[in-house]
């Protein structure tokens, strides 16, 4: 037996093509996905973060339910520079979760992610490794640096929950060792 079909929509866009209402749209998803200073009313972009450059993300009754940004960039690893599409601000609507609207996140970011990068990229706290695992993604092991968050300034390098996916190059051509992200992490 089937459900009902889903009533939400796809959309995708260029960070510079968004409008004021779409911003001030998906803040309101985001604060309150993450409660805290990272989100501000009208201000759809992490305050700490790297600001990503394409956003997908899925409504309902045209208000945004479900979200993830991305940002292309050349990363350092031992096997040469990599293209990467770091991944971030991945929320569900707690309205929404459990439903899964991540899940077709994940799917609609597998469709423009060959035509971005070279490979997916994102870190993430332990206890959601799982939706990730879930989702199409594969954790490396690879140890990682970067600037650090608090103030921008400080490098930061260890071992996180670290998951890539296959865009132009397949998951086989992911290089081993460490993995300079060169900024502020997605
Ligand atoms: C994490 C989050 C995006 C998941 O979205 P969701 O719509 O509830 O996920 P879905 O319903 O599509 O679930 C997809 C799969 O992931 C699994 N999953 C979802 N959340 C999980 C979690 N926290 N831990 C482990 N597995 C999880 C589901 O069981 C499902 O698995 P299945 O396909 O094998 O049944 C959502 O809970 C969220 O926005 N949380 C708050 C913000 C956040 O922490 N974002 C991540 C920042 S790194």
């Amino acid at each position: 037996m089937t459900g009902p079909a889903p009533t939400w929509r796809r959309h995708t866009a260029w960070e510079t093509a968004l409008t004021p209402e779409d911003h001030a749209a998906l803040s309101a998803l985001l604060r309150v996905a993450f409660p805290g200073p990272e989100f501000e009313p009208d201000r759809s972009w992490p305050a700490s973060w790297a600001r990503k450059e394409f956003r997908v993300w899925l409504s309902d009754n045209d208000r945004p339910v479900a979200h993830l940004g991305f940002e292309r960039r050349l990363i350092g690893t031992a096997a040469g520079d990599v293209l990467v599409a770091g991944v971030g601000d991945v929320a569900v609507a707690p309205s929404h979760q459990g439903r899964g609207l991540g899940s077709a996140l994940m799917d609609a970011l597998a469709e423009v992610l060959p035509d971005s990068a070279d490979f997916g990229f994102l870190q993430c706290r332990e206890a959601v490794a799982g939706f990730y695992a879930a989702t199409g993604w594969t954790r490396v092991p690879n140890p990682t640096r970067h600037l650090g968050v608090r103030d921008a300034r400080s490098v930061v390098e260890g071992v996180f929950p670290t998951f890539v996916r296959p865009g132009r190059r397949p998951l086989s051509q992911w290089p081993s060792g460490l993995v300079d992200l060169r900024g502020l992490p997605w």
